[in-house]
């Protein structure tokens, strides 16, 4: 195992009805920001309820961050964060409201040029503007962890950003909040969640056997609830399983002494730049490419996972390391997701190439958790999506 350092100063309130908490959780006197996105707060409820939380409080509110959060949009909230002295961030939403909310509470308190800079160059950031989330989405562990991903409109780019100074305050995790999502979301949920734990785990052994487990039970989990949430959102057990397990696969926690990969997610950020396709499908359209490609640095993993999530028990490693591919994509589609690219856009060709030539110039020469996947390969595993 490796050395690791860990530490998550996140608060989770997790369970029913926890919005209510809101009012002992916000610091006394703040002037909070409130932050959402499309509206679909205020059709469900969730709206209402952290009003009434916060009625003792001086709130003013920003709605309409997209989803894939735009740098154009944000620009416009953090002038009132300024012009109103804005004190505390409460962001209520999914993966991209919480994902703004992070880039606000850095850009607060920068001191640079252009709060660009901040994801062009990848800063770290150490500090920023206070904040909590009432997560209203399973799927992207934002609420739990320090990272954010942000996009520019007029240049068609996706960049990651974060720092110690961005985990949540607290994040309310209410199970119940899941009722209201569509499927499509559903599903892009469990496979952003699952693909998480992919990343962290499909790269090569090196006797963490604890976190190998725990990746392992986590795969299972979304396994085991994916057709119950797909089938009844309101089916309680099945969202609160659903939800503590996005949580967990992207809090931290199992990436610790253990090699994560992380390429499929470098890809994948640039199909959703380019054609505005969902993160997670993104990611269920790259993983079985870039996992064919890098078989032989992967198979051993692979087979471990084909025999203990998927409970392959027939053939030799690299059978069952094949298999796992399959039983991967299969479990995609199971949840009504396509996972190749041209069954998303008709304007695909030239993709591989496009994306290939961004790496190069970005200086994203060595992808992966040996750092040896070139834009070349980026190329070939794009192509192969195809
Ligand atoms: O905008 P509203 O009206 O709120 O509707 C949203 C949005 O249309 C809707 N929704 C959310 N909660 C709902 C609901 N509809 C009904 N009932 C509810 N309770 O769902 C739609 C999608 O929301 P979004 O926040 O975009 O989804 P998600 O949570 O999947 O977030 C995706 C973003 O997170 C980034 C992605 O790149 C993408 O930009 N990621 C962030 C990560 C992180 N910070 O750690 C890691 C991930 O890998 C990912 O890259
Ligand atoms: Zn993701």
């Amino acid at each position: 195992m490796n050395n690791f350092q860990f530490k998550n100063p996140t608060k989770i309130l997790f369970g029913k009805n926890q919005i209510e908490n809101l009012t002992n959780e916000t610091p006394k006197n703040a002037k909070i920001l409130l932050l959402y996105g499309g509206g679909s707060i205020k059709k469900n409820g969730i709206y209402n309820q952290v009003i009434k939380a916060l009625s003792n409080f001086e709130v003013i509110e920003f709605g309409g961050i997209p989803a894939n959060p735009e740098y154009e949009v944000l620009m416009d909230a953090l002038k009132i964060i300024k012009k109103e002295n804005i004190t505390f961030l409460l962001a209520v939403g999914g993966g991209s409201v919480i994902d703004g909310t992070k880039f606000l509470a850095a850009a607060a308190l920068y001191k640079g040029e252009e709060p660009w800079n901040i994801l062009k160059n990848n800063e770290r950031v150490f500090k920023g503007l206070p904040f909590g989330t009432v997560l209203t989405l399973p799927a992207t562990g934002s609420e739990m962890n320090s990272g954010a991903v942000i996009t520019r409109k007029e240049t068609k780019e996706k960049f990651a950003m974060g720092g110690p100074g961005l985990f949540p305050q607290f994040s309310i995790l209410d199970p119940q909040v899941v009722a209201s999502i569509p499927q499509r979301q559903i599903a892009n949920g469990l496979a952003d969640a699952f693909t998480h734990v992919l990343e962290q785990y499909m790269t090569y052994p090196v006797n963490g056997l604890l976190q190998d487990r725990l990746a392992e039970s986590i795969l299972q989990t979304l396994i085991e609830v994916a057709p119950k949430i797909m089938k009844d959102t309101t089916d309680y057990d099945a969202a609160a399983n659903f939800m503590w397990s996005c949580t967990l696969a992207l809090n931290g926690l199992i990436q610790q002494g253990v090699p994560s990969d992380w390429a499929i997610h470098m890809i994948g950020h640039e199909l959703t730049a380019l054609y505005g396709i969902d993160h997670a499908r993104t990611l269920a359209i790259i993983t079985e490419s870039h996992y064919t490609l890098n078989f032989e640095d992967k198979k051993e993993k692979l087979a471990q996972y084909a025999e203990r999530v998927w409970n392959v028990t027939e053939g030799t490693a690299e059978e069952k390391a094949k298999a796992g591919i399959e039983k991967t994509t299969a479990f995609f589609q199971s949840l009504g997701i396509k996972t190749k690219l041209s069954e998303y856009t008709k304007d695909y060709k030239g993709t591989a190439e496009l994306i290939s030539k961004r790496f190069e110039e970005r200086g994203w020469k060595g992808l992966g958790e040996h750092g040896k996947v070139t834009p070349n390969d980026v190329e070939k595993i794009v192509k192969m999506s195809y």
